[in-house]
């Protein structure tokens, strides 16, 4: 029953991974294919795909094993496709999908290809209305076009999807600096920001900080990857940074903390991914509710729903369950979300519109 009203509840994720969040079926497709051609030994990685309790260090191994499987364009754009698909299916109404742009010389592909792959997943999508652009809209057809939505009961069937370029902490100052130009030149194509991620024990701060100055200095929207291991120096440089966002939140102290408050950064939370991969020690023991009780900003989402088996409803189940929050509760948690958006104030509009109306019809 839970499971059905989380499922049905408007959603919005911050914090998805592209090739973190393929269909489990997809990546069994893919590797069976390659295993066919000779260039991967199927049941090694059919072992390794089904595996499903890992620790941080293994999945970062699971990404090269996934990216070797997924490194041609059809495939990502097929991936795109699907997992907006997935989304949107249990009531994401509003998704910012992050990628790292990949360059593949053997398969023809640049960083920009590779963009444009997963911006032609995005347009592919036919099982629901995707708005993927910021243009101004007339806001008297944007309103009763929420409202319609709505009153056909078709509430969930568009969905608003956003991407962020990440960088991966492997890169190098240059390669950091060539992924942000090509977010500011594909800006007006649905790109809104830059994410830092990958192996928290490779890479150092400084080697980034030029091209996320740059990107913020261009108005591009900013979220790291922050303290998924101990690391106190390198936390405080990311909150002296001041991102919109931060990712995980971990391993912070007592300073820390206190500087994030202070700071009022907003969380994106990944309990079954912080918890798979032992960065937190049990859900019991997360930091979502000392950040909860204290009203701090916070974001729910999946980070890797294919490496974790997670969906976005099951995280809320599981938020709901382990601190006794109310479906009205996590609704409205789900709701202060759009604040945190990347998007524009028309669709920050239009989400909160889609959500009162929703509540009022009692959802
Ligand atoms: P992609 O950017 O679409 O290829 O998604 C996979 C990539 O996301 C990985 O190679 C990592 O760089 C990054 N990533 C996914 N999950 C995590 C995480 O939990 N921590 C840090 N980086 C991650
Ligand atoms: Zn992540």
């Amino acid at each position: 029953m839970d499971m059905e009203w989380y499922a049905s509840m408007p959603k919005i994720e911050l914090h998805a991974h592209l090739n973190g969040s393929i269909r489990d079926s997809t990546l069994l497709e893919l590797a069976r294919g390659l295993g066919e051609k000779g260039d991967i030994v199927f049941s090694d990685v059919e072992q390794v795909i089904m595996k499903n309790d890992r620790s941080l260090s293994e999945v970062f191994k699971l990404f090269d094993l996934i990216h070797i499987i997924t490194t041609d364009h059809e495939t990502v754009t097929r991936i795109t496709r699907e997992v907006i698909e997935d989304f949107a299916a249990e009531n994401v109404v509003y998704l910012e999908l992050r990628t790292t742009p990949k360059r593949n010389d053997c398969k023809g592909m640049s960083k920009r290809s590779y963009v444009e792959a997963v911006l032609e997943g995005i347009r592919s999508v036919n099982s629901v209305e995707v708005d993927l652009s910021d243009e101004v809209v007339n806001p008297d057809t944007a309103t009763s076009h929420v409202v319609g939505d709505i009153s056909n009961g078709e509430a969930s069937k568009k969905v608003y999807v956003r991407l962020l370029l990440s960088i991966d902490r492997r890169e190098t100052a240059e390669a950091a600096m060539e992924t942000v130009k090509l977010a500011l030149e594909l800006r007006n194509m649905g790109i809104v920001g830059i994410d830092l991620s990958g192996n928290p024990v490779v890479g150092e701060w400084k080697t980034f900080l030029p091209a996320l100055e740059f990107a913020k200095k261009q108005g591009l929207s900013v979220t790291l990857h922050c303290g998924e291991v101990y690391n106190p120096d390198e936390i405080r440089a990311m909150l002296d940074f001041l991102p919109k966002r931060i990712g995980h939140a971990c391993c912070f102290g007592e300073d820390e903390w206190k500087t994030l408050k202070t700071l009022g950064i907003a969380v994106e939370i990944c309990l079954t991914s912080n918890i798979r991969t032992e960065s937190v020690a049990s859900v019991e023991v997360h930091h979502f509710a000392d950040l909860y009780e204290t009203n701090h900003p916070l974001i729910l989402c999946t980070d890797d729903s294919g490496v974790f088996s997670t969906t976005l409803s099951a995280e809320y189940l599981l938020a709901s369950s382990a601190f006794g929050l109310g479906r009205m509760e996590m609704f409205e948690l789900s709701r202060k979300g759009i604040d945190y958006i990347f998007a524009s104030d028309r669709v920050k509009r239009e989400l909160k519109l889609k959500f009162d109306i929703l509540s009022h019809l009692g959802l």
